[in-house]
């Protein structure tokens, strides 16, 4: 039987507090102050704590040779710990399979620890949202002090050179109402023709581009990194006509639904909370969007590279805002958030989290006509000045 360390590993001195009477008693502050060195290792499923000795041996280890157990020259002990927390792997195992596809995703070290320490699963942030609610504007301010400065001015006012604003165009229009909707109104259900619009113009491949024999590149209307186009668009259907509520896939390329699992609107609505961690104004939303990365295709050219996570991420950011801006031309309204449960999701749509995984929660539906949940308009662009 042979073993080699993991592809990845990275280990993080992490200060842990641990109240303890014994030290209030002989006047200290009452907290011990232990250092964990947490393995970041991103073919499992958490994180693993490592003693300074199993440690040394794994950072001392190589990543490529395969060796028998006894060519090790650490305890045998320290050795076989390292194989039980899968940090070294057993030729032909199904870890030793978990971390051959880390390998040929060309996930670089850095960027999958971050990755997968920051996924979700399970989150409810309800409970989180009620103590938020709590906090004064005053209280808040107490514990954080002011925020930095809005803008970071470099001259004095009278060194700056003033532009002409622009005559007001239709993406004027457009950007100004674009304001994040959390109220949706469930007595509506938007059309088949208004999903099929946004998600053609944020999503849809315009042109299939033969760059190579077995390389082919899409072009969108959003940027891509070497045009590859890796984040697709998994869909949580809750409230259009002519369409089930479920979970499909969509196809960029055919502009087509591909039907994953059909679901009742109970199921639909439960499923939406857990994705979007509990927030309860998002899941009324007609349809969510889950902007869902396959690492692999574009780490294909970018291999292990410093910026291909970087890059993908910032592809998100041209998919959400071309969502919100298809949906606020047809008067709908829009929402991106970060706080979702990635886990549940990959489970939801099986994918695997090593090659595929979604960035964030996005979606799109019908307004409601009040606005019951706090809504950032300051232009009074969507509600009137109350
Ligand atoms: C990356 C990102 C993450 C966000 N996460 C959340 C979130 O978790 N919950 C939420 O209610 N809004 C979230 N938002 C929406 C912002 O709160 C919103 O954009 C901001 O308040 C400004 O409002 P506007 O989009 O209407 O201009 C997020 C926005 C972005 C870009």
């Amino acid at each position: 039987m042979r073993l080699r360390r993991c592809a990845h590993l990275l280990i993080e001195p992490r200060e842990r507090l641990e109240f303890d009477l014994a030290l209030l008693a002989v006047g200290g502050d009452g907290l011990r102050k232990p250092v964990d060195l947490v393995a970041l290792a991103p073919h499992l499923a958490g994180e693993v704590v490592v003693s300074p000795a199993e440690a040394a041996v794994a950072m001392a280890a190589s990543p490529t040779d395969w060796r028998p157990y006894d060519a090790f020259e650490a305890d045998a002990a320290v050795v076989e710990a390292l194989r039980a927390k899968a940090l070294f792997v057993v030729e032909g195992s199904d870890m030793d399979a978990r971390d051959r596809l880390v390998r040929v995703t060309h996930w670089r070290a850095v960027a999958a620890a971050n990755h997968y320490a920051s996924r979700w699963s399970d989150i409810d942030t309800e409970a989180a949202q009620e103590r938020l609610a709590e906090i004064t504007q005053d209280s808040l301010l107490d514990r954080l002090g002011p925020s930095p400065p809005p803008v970071r001015e470099r001259t004095p006012p009278s060194q700056r050179r003033k532009l002409t604003v622009p005559a007001p165009s239709a993406i004027d229009a457009l950007l100004d109402h674009r304001v994040t909707c959390r109220n949706f109104d469930r007595t509506h259900a938007l059309t088949r023709e208004q999903l099929s619009a946004v998600l053609y113009r944020a999503y849809g491949a315009r042109v299939v581009h033969d760059y190579a024999p077995g390389v082919q590149l899409l072009k969108k209307g959003v940027p891509s990194a070497g045009a590859l186009h890796p984040t697709e668009a998994y869909l949580l259907v809750q409230h259009v006509d002519g369409v089930d509520p479920g979970l499909y896939h969509y196809h960029p390329v055919d502009h087509a639904l591909e039907p994953i699992r059909a679901m009742d609107a109970e199921e639909a609505a439960s499923t939406a909370r857990r994705f979007v961690a509990a927030q309860g104004y998002f899941v009324d939303a007609h349809v969510m969007v889950m902007p869902t990365t396959r690492f692999r295709r574009t780490f294909w050219k970018y291999r292990n590279h410093a910026k291909a996570y970087r890059a993908v991420i910032l592809d998100v950011g041209h998919l959400s805002q071309t969502m919100y801006l298809a949906a606020t031309e047809l008067g709908l309204g829009a929402f991106i958030t970060a706080a979702i449960n990635e886990v549940d999701i990959e489970q939801a749509f099986g994918l695997d989290p090593l090659e595929e995984g979604p960035l964030a929660v996005t979606g799109f539906g019908v307004r409601g006509a009040e606005r019951n949940e706090i809504e950032f308009d300051p232009l009074n662009a969507i509600w009137p000045a109350s």
